[in-house]
């Protein structure tokens, strides 16, 4: 949720930033900006609309900068207009900002600026942070910027150029991502790993309360009091091409295509050779695991959903108690975390406000907080007592795909893991499962070969205005998932029930030619499923049914199936969901539709 890049060197600096900008774009896309020194004087360019606006406008200019900083962004505070755009800057125009995250005492402090004179240029909480370091500014950037965030409240990451320091750039994060790039004589600062990768896989993570100062002689991080601090150089395994959509017309059909490999690398060594499963970066001993009497899984959106799964495997292969919540309204409804209690946050970016505000209240709780996330060294992972990751590489599209797989994948093995644990469960057993899960990514590529057939179905019924997700037990939460990459991606009004509840009132918005699609991968509930298919054909809604293998119950009740490979129904969660993935990204092509910057939304919430 919004995008920050900085860069010190000898290359354009205007270049870098841009280039920067746009990986970063997910983030954040109603209006960018950046402010570099040229020929020693601080030079601000910023517009509504998207990255292409600003680099057509300076496509006619030629500046020569080696630093700079760049904003793309995701509005909070003031409208997406060219003055809300970042960055900010204060009176005298000699210090310019850019800044990630909210201000929450921002009226306050403006309101007490204003009474000394000062004059603001745009409705955001960010331009404050300008205005304090002009008022601080005692021949001492960082200085300056330390005590203006003294006075903030809220949470930022934020990076400070300035014309009376041409030769540095200071940054600081509270709360919202900031990585230090370390290249060969030349720095750069952003807010997410696969800016920095066309230039540099060596990184410092900024932590809680920190700072950096970058300058032609290399970087200097601070602690809140100014002190420096040493740190250890992170070497990032992705390689630039990770973040780039090698020949796919989006990110997001790119990510749907990778999941068997992502899928291969999050299993990885997690399954031995005899089919048990260990996590060898897990702290806690088979005891510790073994004690725990109640696990709760915390996530927003997508990784949510895949929550919801791991709540069936965990309860099912484990026989532990599981509560899913939505982080958003986990903290505020004082949940009962007795001692024992594992809380289990799901995140691809480890980034997401409300996740992150969500391990706090466990952890101040007591609860021992383990993290599944898809980003190494984001900030959940620096909070949490455990981490798994997700080996899925980076997730650039705003709708999630390959980052919710490996989630439900880990949930599978995290189900076994305890399971062993109780002993509830011989290797044997174990060993059944685990090959079911390595034969996933070879079936996941059958799906994708299906993509034709999909993508007829999703031409055929784009012009709908709504659509409905049925299932019932696993189907259900898959249903969720498909439910919401429909809705997010092609702006079709689509709702997930179980199956069983249609009858309890959605019925009524059952009416002739509404497409819905009905989950049939659980074979003990088919015949129940297939009597609430019954009752949706009934009010003359046409039906997708998607269903493991040739089932010719399912085919004589439906209009279209979408039939799966053979598979064990527990295991149907990691399937179903990718024709669902096609469905969406299709539907959405076909309305025209920008499938990876969907309106109003960005990627990695960083504001609760
Ligand atoms: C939807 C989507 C979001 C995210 C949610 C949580 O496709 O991507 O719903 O799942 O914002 O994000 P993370 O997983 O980064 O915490």
């Amino acid at each position: 949720m919004c995008g920050i890049m900085g860069y010190l060197g000898d290359r354009d600096a205007v270049s870098v930033l841009m280039k920067g900008l746009k990986t970063l774009e997910y983030r954040g896309y109603d209006s960018v900006g950046v402010a570099f020194l040229n020929d020693g004087s601080l030079k601000v360019c910023k517009k509504a609309g998207r990255i292409a606006v600003l680099e057509e406008e300076l496509s006619s200019r030629k500046y020569r900068a080696g630093i700079g900083i760049g904003h793309t962004r995701w509005a909070t505070h003031g409208a997406p207009t060219d003055a809300n755009a970042h960055p900010h800057y204060d009176c005298t125009g000699k210090f310019a900002v850019v800044h990630n995250g909210i201000i929450e005492n921002f009226h306050e402090l403006q309101e007490q600026l204003k009474e000394r004179g000062h004059r603001f240029n745009s409705d955001t909480d960010t331009e404050v942070i300008a205005h304090l370091v002009e008022e601080k500014y005692c021949g001492d950037l960082s200085a300056a910027l330390r005590l203006a965030l003294e006075e903030v409240r809220g949470s930022y990451a934020v990076v400070l150029i300035s014309e009376h320091h041409p030769d540095l750039l200071v940054a600081a994060r509270r709360n919202n991502p900031l990585i230090v790039g370390i290249g060969d004589g030349e720095y750069f600062l952003a807010s997410d790993i696969p800016a920095l990768l066309p230039y540099t896989r060596n990184v410092y993570f900024l932590d809680q309360g920190e700072m950096a100062e970058l300058t032609p002689d290399g970087v200097r991080i601070l602690d809140g009091a100014g002190n420096p601090v040493s740190k250890e150089v992170f070497h990032v395994g992705w390689d630039a091409r990770a973040a780039e959509c090698e020949g796919y017309p989006h990110f997001m059909l790119k990510e749907i295509h990778e999941q068997p490999r992502a899928l291969r690398d999050t299993m990885g060594s997690r399954i031995t050779a005899a089919g048990d499963v260990v996590f060898e970066e897990l702290k806690m001993t088979p005891e510790e695991l073994r004690g725990f009497r109640k696990v709760v899984i915390v996530a927003c959106g997508t990784a949510y959903h895949a929550g919801l799964v791991g709540r069936y495997i965990l309860e099912k292969l484990a026989r532990i108690p599981v509560e899913v919540d939505l982080a958003s309204e986990f903290r505020y409804r004082d949940p009962l975390l007795e001692p024992g209690t594992l809380a289990i946050v799901i995140s691809q970016s480890g980034e997401t406000a409300d996740t992150l505000a969500a391990l706090r209240e466990a952890k101040e709780r007591g609860c021992r907080v383990l993290a599944v996330t898809n980003v190494v060294g984001s900030s959940i992972t620096r909070e949490a007592d455990e981490v798994i990751y997700t080996w899925a590489g980076p997730e650039i599209a705003v709708a999630s795909t390959k980052a919710y797989t490996t989630q439900v994948l880990v949930m599978y093995l995290l189900g076994l893991l305890f399971a062993r644990a109780q002993g509830l469960m011989s290797i044997e057993e174990a060993a059944e499962i685990t090959t079911t899960l390595q034969e996933i990514p070879a079936k996941v590529e059958e799906i994708l070969e299906q993509k034709d057939l999909i993508r007829g179905l999703a031409e055929r019924y784009s012009d709908r205005e709504d659509a409905f997700f049925l299932g019932r037990g696993l189907d259900y939460a898959v249903a969720m998932e498909g439910a919401l990459k429909l809705k997010e991606i092609s702006y079709i009004h689509a709702e997930a029930y179980a199956a069983g509840e249609l009858k309890h009132g959605t019925l009524a918005l059952i009416v002739e030619g509404v497409p819905v699609i009905a989950l049939a991968t659980q074979d003990d509930l088919l015949e129940k499923l297939l009597s609430n298919v019954k009752e949706v054909k009934a009010r003359h809604g046409t039906v997708i049914a998607v269903c493991l293998g040739e089932n010719e119950d399912v085919a004589g009740s439906v209009d279209h199936v979408i039939a799966l490979p053979e598979a064990p129904s527990i295991v149907a969660p990691l399937l179903a969901v990718v024709p669902l993935q096609l469905f969406a990204y299709y539907t959405a092509v076909a309305r025209g539709c920008d499938v990876d910057k969907p309106r109003n939304l960005a990627k990695s919430v960083t504001v609760e």
